[in-house]
């Protein structure tokens, strides 16, 4: 029988609510399709801060380090905020992106079909749209030196070196290969000469990818793009701060931010979570929308473990989930047969398995 080991980091917010059920749903794959899976918890984010002082223990680095993969709840709120930065528990995930070398963020905006009324735009705009964002994770603003502030002014930098880009470049041109061979590199090199060497870099990689079509756009054209015709996009392959913002932008394509996954890859492990936060204003109700962890929960068994049949078995089980009109509240309005809490979507999917 195959064994994993998988980290669990629940974190703070309606995370531990989340992760629970995806954890329901893993169990139920393991019984059907004969895979155990050892699940450690290591702490992380405000809860690492309120147990011991610091967002990202030793502890966690190293446990997730020697697992298969790491499933990833959420993370930080207000209690939080006032900590100096270097305290808060953003910059204990930024750090634990750096530790875990996950350059590779993968963020899927894919829109079901049972769904198409709930996005703000019309459904003629986004039926069908299945994007990919190949976000560059752990370079760029977020980690350019030099940086700081002062009573008068605050800096950061934004700094990619070649090798940098052509490993996430290689990332989006390998997954094209696999979805519908076009690359689309957002940047700002009509200014910045950053995204200049961006450029110039990944059109060079892109020789090695002949059945792939790359083209190039402008973040800000970009932004108007996803929203005026989403489906021309396939794979959009962006650095740090621009995937950042163009990810939750596409995640409304899909209706609501509750039901995207990510899978964060590269060097040392991967990290799957979803691509919302800890929700901290629906925290302990248990009314959350479980669907992005699960589907997370997927994605860790397709690219970390290579359980292909036991991924598409997740997806079909959240798509008749769909279908039979189960909702949570964030999509309650869409074709609701049964409004339904996060326990109650967790035990659907689960029992569709
Ligand atoms: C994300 C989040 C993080 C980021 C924050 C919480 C540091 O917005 O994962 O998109 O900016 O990367
Ligand atoms: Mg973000």
């Amino acid at each position: 029988m195959a064994s994993y080991n998988i980290s669990i980091i629940k974190g703070d917010g309606i995370g531990p609510e989340i992760i629970d059920e995806a954890i329901k749903v893993l169990n139920a794959v393991s019984k059907k399709f004969d895979i155990n899976f050892n699940f450690t918890e290591y702490l992380m984010g405000g809860c690492a801060i309120d147990e011991c002082g610091n967002p990202l223990p030793q502890e966690t680095i190293d446990g997730v380090l020697n697992s298969d993969a790491c499933l990833f709840g959420a993370i930080g709120g207000a209690k939080w905020d006032s900590l100096p930065r270097e305290l808060r528990p953003e910059s204990g995930l930024l750090r634990f992106r750096k530790e875990m070398g996950v350059f590779a963020n993968l963020r899927p905006a894919m829109v079901y079909d049972e769904l198409v009324d709930a996005s703000s735009l019309k459904p003629s705009v986004i039926k069908g749209v299945d994007i990919m964002v190949v976000r560059e994770l752990i370079g760029g603003i977020y980690f350019g030196e030099p940086k700081g502030k002062d009573d008068f002014k605050g800096w950061n930098t934004m700094v990619y070196t070649v090798p940098e880009i052509e490993r996430i470049a290689h990332v989006a041109f390998k997954l094209a290969q696999k979805r519908s061979k076009k690359v689309c590199s957002i940047d700002k090199a009509n200014v910045l000469d950053v995204s200049q060497l961006w450029r110039d870099t990944v059109t060079r990689i892109s020789a090695q990818y002949p059945d792939v079509t790359l083209s190039h756009m402008y973040v800000d054209n970009c932004a108007m793009q996803l929203i005026a015709n989403p489906r021309q996009f396939d794979v959009v392959l962006t650095g740090n701060i621009f995937g950042d913002i163009l990810s939750d932008e596409a995640s409304m394509l899909s209706g609501s931010i509750g039901l995207l996954p990510s899978a964060s890859t590269g060097l040392n492990t991967a990290v799957y979570e979803p691509i919302h936060g800890s929700a901290p204003d629906i925290a302990g109700l248990g009314i959350a929308n479980p669907i992005a962890t699960i589907s997370s929960a997927s994605m860790m068994l397709r690219y970390s473990l290579g359980e292909e049949k036991a991924a598409e078995a997740i997806d079909n089980a959240i798509k008749k989930a769909m279908k039979d009109g189960y909702r949570t509240g964030d999509l309650a309005a869409y074709d609701c047969v049964e409004k339904v809490n996060c326990a109650r979507m967790g035990d659907i999917i689960a029992s569709n398995i």
